[in-house]
């Protein structure tokens, strides 16, 4: 058995086979602080809410932090930020070890192979990743899985272009970064992340209206397609407007760290993945700017991943299978077609 982990900003994501089916639990990367007289311990006990008792009260975590949020009229916080541990936040850890745990669940067998994702270091910001990596990997380690470390990019390779040998270009668009990998036979020619995602849009677009953030990002995650023609001032005007200009963005970033690699003379797909390639619309908008682009690489077919939001972890799953039967990745297409034509059920806690 094998299992993959996809540690967002956001989401936190495991995938796992059972029989033929992928299946996902997920869990927001969020937490919530409350004065220890608002609930009971007795209450969170009976209603199995994830949380931690703390000296000043109890801090709910993942989709209960979210829940309890919007009953109390509080604001939800969040352990990571632009894709890594935030340093502002001092409980992160903790916290974050038990939304891993709840998520990932005990290994079926000691040293179960596990592939999480990490960002790629941002070529736009001065954040170092190392510490974060190292310290999911040592914290999965806790758990007694066999962990192994993979740029988020590469898993969506992994999750998508299966058909094409692991080779193309990989885009998670999430929410605190966008991540890039160019692989050739599952080895990345170049991995990078900048620092913007659904996130920026979301402050972006709460700036220019006076929109509060949380107005803004549900706006966002409701509206039904991405379209030039919308109500000038309105907020889905503003949406509009920054996501062309994140695209835009990572496409310039794209263009510059091609210009710095030599990669091999074949054609690359590519596939675009992450839950802020949700809206409709994102995805051809997305597309028709990556032609207009005229890249140094030859870019063949360009796919959308069929669960945008499940593809890192679903990748990182396949990375996991494929360590586990000592595959090399060329020769392991059988098996990962056998999973992407099974039955994916989405399962909540
Ligand atoms: N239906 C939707 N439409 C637009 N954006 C969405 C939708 N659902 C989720 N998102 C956005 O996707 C981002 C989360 O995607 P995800 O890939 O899980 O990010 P991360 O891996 O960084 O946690 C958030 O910015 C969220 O607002
Ligand atoms: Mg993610």
């Amino acid at each position: 058995m094998a299992k993959g982990l996809d540690i967002g900003t956001m989401n936190i994501i495991c995938a796992e086979k059972d029989g033929e089916d992928v299946v996902f639990m997920k869990q927001r990367n969020a937490f919530m602080n409350l004065e220890s007289s608002d609930l009971t311990k007795n209450m969170l006990d009976t209603s199995k809410v994830l949380y931690i008792e703390e000296e000043d009260g109890i801090s709910l975590l993942g989709e209960d932090a979210f829940r309890f949020a919007t009953i109390f009229e509080k604001e939800a916080r969040r352990p990571m930020s632009h894709g890594i541990i935030s340093p502002r936040e001092k409980e992160a850890i903790p916290i974050m070890k038990l939304i891993v745990e709840r998520v990932l669940g005990n290994p079926k067998s000691p040293k179960e192979v596990l592939y999480i994702s990490t960002p790629a270091g941002p070529v736009d910001v001065d954040i170092d990743v190392l510490y974060h990596k190292k310290t999911m990997e040592a914290l999965t380690k806790g758990l007694n899985y066999d962990t192994h470390v993979i740029d988020e990019g590469l898993a969506v390779i992994y999750s998508e272009l299966s058909d094409y040998n692991f080779t193309g270009l990989g885009i998670s668009v999430g929410a605190g970064m966008t991540n890039v990998t160019l692989a050739y036979l599952a080895s990345p020619l170049m991995s990078f992340s900048v620092s913007r995602g659904g996130d920026w849009i979301d402050e972006q677009v709460a700036k220019s209206t006076g929109l509060p953030k949380e107005h803004v990002t549900a706006t966002k995650e409701k509206i039904s397609k991405l379209s030039k023609q919308v109500q000038i001032g309105s907020p889905e005007g503003a949406l509009n407007v920054y996501y062309d200009a994140l695209m835009t963005y990572v496409i310039g970033h794209i263009n510059r760290r091609l210009g710095e690699i030599t990669p091999p003379k074949v054609a690359f797909p590519c596939a675009i993945a992450g839950g802020s390639s949700l809206p409709q619309g994102f995805f051809e908008m997305f597309e028709k700017k990556l032609r207009e682009a005229k890249f140094k690489i030859e870019v063949s077919k360009i796919v959308h991943a069929k669960d945008p939001l499940n593809a890192v972890a679903r990748g990182c799953l396949i990375a996991a299978r494929t360590f586990e039967e000592g595959k090399h990745p060329s020769k392991a297409k059988q098996s990962t077609q056998q999973q992407s034509s099974s039955k994916t059920t989405q399962k909540k806690e």
